[in-house]
């Protein structure tokens, strides 16, 4: 096997590489570590390329030396240190015992192991074998301050992956207090950028956003305490030129749920520097003598060829070695939500007829939503009491989940663990669970509060009342999560380590979803907040798919599945088809397009399916067939984006399968007019010279033909329409 990863001891410099990467950095004066390129992949670096030297007004050098050519103020660097003369974003800001805040780490030593270590209590990607990828951790010391600082970087074989994290170790004799640490930082030099970011709302999540970098500092962040519907963790760094098909991209994917920041300053000079990590807002930690902390970890991708090419090296790491459910090469259940068909207003009579429906139209699973637990009739009481609700289900919970079993159907069931309702028993028992700071009101969100996920004894409780439910058989859970944090504060750490909660909250998190998901291996765990605001790849290292939006109109749902895909595998981003006019919108969309919206991604249906009529109920037992007879190349092929809604009139994309066999093009056309320009979608990833037939039609194409003529889209007539291509290459 051929290492990945080189270091030149004369030179001192790094090279991580593989067939479509290099990773360069090198150790320079004062054993400072400085970034020298990270792109395409060369196969040699020969040590001369390095950044230039020359002496810059007000840019100090380092102590010692008289080389005014040099400066911690302007090199390009792997991970900055604060206070000691670089004034742009620091990497990492300690408060040291002397009250200081300054650190210089320099470069101690080096480490090259195959495979990749495990991040103890955090998601990560992972290897299968060792033998898929290698890990440099470099050491870095301040010697006044007594901490070191290991920087990870992981390199894959085959893909233009490299994850990145830090971990700072205090080997004084005093506690420090961490105020900021960064997973990552990555200095470039002559690149005009524009960044790509996915901002957002509740049920108006992910929207493609590019703006140009300029002077100053930019951060797209969350201080929600959790990833959130309004920044996702993603932000990609472009060329001004880049689009789908071509110009470098650089991806930077935080795999973790909670506050994050990503930082982008662009300095004096132009260089442009991005620092990714977790939010330094409200933050500090107490990391004592001997004690370390680590931080959660970001996947850089490179991509030469433009953003479809970066997105399918995110599909790729992140269905492949982030999610690790038995479930991600299965084919996903298609099924039916009661939530928009009934609400909080059904009992075991009123959803039975739904399931019975459901059999008869060849859907696979019954989710059995909000409402079925304590004495749930809105959203203003019984969360934290998850037993069910013998109102509703006056048999039992058993005696309904039987009944879907008996169908045929598996069973699903919501839960929203972090919660409590003041009116519950829960509350009622231990009022002291109810995140909040003393002697102040907390403020309610949805009429509901935050568990202190923190403490081990209230996640002890919820585990406990979860596993009486799960034993139960049950097939699906969706882990949903109504709200944000705020009034941020535990009663199990003193005053002063305060600033701990955020971070200490998601790790509890994560530490009850590792034992469910250990305990229930056979359990297919769906992500949801509120719709998707917590759809980021920590969440998919336990949860194989996530609810996407609360938004089920086909039309907004083109943009938030459009923004999804950038970062994000199909497999992870569920859409169901649901009633007209829309809940969310009050949009009225024919079935057909509802449907071919929904069938971009993990298919299901949200509406009461006994409410249809005979054609439509015709209409998705079709649907429901056509899917299944494609839901493979779906959930498991390469994905391209071909056109881009959230400026234009239309949306395209397509799947491939991998050895490029059968293809599937979904057109969907937003308004319609009296006198249309002709479009054309032109395909992409096919066989130059093969022959596709349209399944419908019978026409046969070259791939060429495909990818260079085009097909006229077709003109409608009416608004909100879509059209689907399925073409299978002649033997
Ligand atoms: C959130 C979810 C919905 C539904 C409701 C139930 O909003 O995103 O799908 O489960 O909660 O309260």
């Amino acid at each position: 096997m051929q290492d990945l990863i080189e270091f030149d001891e004369q030179r001192k410099v790094f090279h991580l590489h593989n067939t479509k990467i290099s990773y360069l950095f090198s150790v320079e004066d004062g054993n400072v570590l400085s970034h020298l390129y990270f792109g395409k992949a060369i196969t040699k670096y020969h040590g001369q390329l390095r950044y230039p030297r020359i002496d810059r007004g007000f840019s100090g050098n380092l102590p010692g030396s008289t080389d005014r050519g040099f400066s911690r103020d302007t090199l390009p660097q792997e991970y900055s240190s604060n206070g000691t003369g670089d004034y742009r974003i620091p990497a990492v800001i300690i408060q040291h015992n002397n009250g200081s805040y300054a650190d210089a780490f320099c470069f101690k030593n080096y480490k090259i192991e195959n495979g990749k270590p495990q991040l103890e209590g955090l998601p990560q990607a992972y290897v299968k074998n060792p033998n898929e990828a290698q890990t440099l951790t470099v050491t870095l010391e301040d010697q006044i301050n007594q901490i070191e600082v290991d920087l990870l970087y992981t390199i894959y074989r085959n893909r233009a992956v490299i994850t990145r994290a830090a971990c700072v170790k205090n080997n004084s004799k005093d506690s420090v207090t961490l105020e900021k640490v960064a997973s990552m930082q990555l200095d470039f030099v002559a690149k005009k950028f524009d960044s790509i970011c996915l901002p957002g709302a509740h049920a108006n999540e992910r929207h493609f956003d590019r703006a140009k970098i300029d002077y100053g500092v930019k951060s797209f962040e969350s201080r929600r305490g959790t990833s959130s519907h309004h920044m996702n963790p993603f932000v990609a760094l472009v060329d001004e030129k880049t689009d789908e098909f071509s110009g470098e991209a650089y991806g930077f994917n935080f795999v973790y749920s909670g506050n994050h920041a990503f930082q982008i300053e662009k300095d004096q000079i132009g260089q442009t520097r991005i620092v990714v990590g977790i939010n330094d807002y409200d933050f500090s930690w107490k990391l004592d003598a001997g004690k370390t902390f680590q931080t959660p970890e970001v996947l850089l991708v490179y991509s030469a060829n433009g953003l479809n090419e970066m997105s399918q090296e995110y599909h790729h790491i992140i269905r492949e070695r982030v999610v690790r459910s038995k479930f991600k090469y299965q084919e996903r259940p298609i099924l039916v939500n009661n939530w928009e068909a009934t609400y909080f207003d059904f009992d075991e009579e009123k959803l039975k007829p739904i399931v019975d429906e459901a059999k008869s139209l060849g859907i696979e699973m019954f989710v059995l939503d909000d409402g079925w637990f304590g004495k749930r009739d809105d959203d203003t009481s019984s969360l934290g009491d998850w037993k069910v609700y013998h109102k509703k289900f006056p048999q039992g919970l058993k005696h309904f989940s039987d009944y879907v079993h008996e169908q045929k159907l598996k069973f699903g069931i919501w839960f929203e663990p972090e919660m409590i309702s003041i009116d519950s028993d829960l509350y009622r028992a231990h009022l002291d669970y109810l995140m909040q700071v003393p002697k102040r009101d907390p403020s309610p969100s949805r009429s509901q509060f935050v568990l202190d996920m923190s403490r081990a004894e209230v996640r002890d409780n919820i585990y406990t009342q979860m596993v009486e439910i799960l034993d139960e058989g049950i097939d699906y859970v969706k882990w949903d999560m109504n709200r944000h944090l705020s009034d941020v504060y535990s009663l199990g750490l003193p005053p002063k380590q305060q600033g701990e909660v955020y971070h200490r909250y998601i790790l509890g998190v994560y530490e009850l979803l590792e034992k469910l998901t250990q305990r229930y291996p056979n359990i297919l765990f769906e992500g949801c907040s509120g719709g998707g605001g917590r759809f980021d790849a920590g969440w998919a290292y336990y949860m194989p798919q996530s609810w996407t939006s609360d938004n089920t109109d086909a039309i907004a749902r083109l943009t938030i599945q459009y923004g999804t895909s950038l970062a994000y595998p199909i497999s992870t981003i569920t859409a169901h088809v649901s009633a007209i006019p829309n809940h969310q919108t009050g949009r009225k969309t024919p079935l057909k397009t509802r449907s071919d919206v929904a069938m971009s991604g993990v298919f299901g249906y949200e509406l009461d399916l006994t409410q249809m009529t005979l054609q439509e109920k015709n209409d998705v037992k079709e649907q429901v067939a056509f899917y299944k007879s494609i839901r493979k190349l779906v959930q498991f092929g390469d994905f391209y984006r071909l056109k881009n809604p959230t400026n234009g009139n239309q949306a395209a994309w397509m799947f491939v399968s991998s050895n490029r066999d059968e293809v599937m093009v979904f057109v969907f056309q937003i308004l319609a007019f009296a006198q249309p320009e002709f479009t054309k979608t032109i395909l992409v990833g096919l066989d130059e010279d093969r022959t596709y037939q349209d399944v419908v039609t019978k026409e046969e194409f070259t791939g060429l033909e495909l990818m260079n003529l085009g097909i006229y889209d077709p003109v409608a007539q009416e608004d909100y329409t879509s059209k689907i291509y399925h073409f299978k290459a002649l033997k």
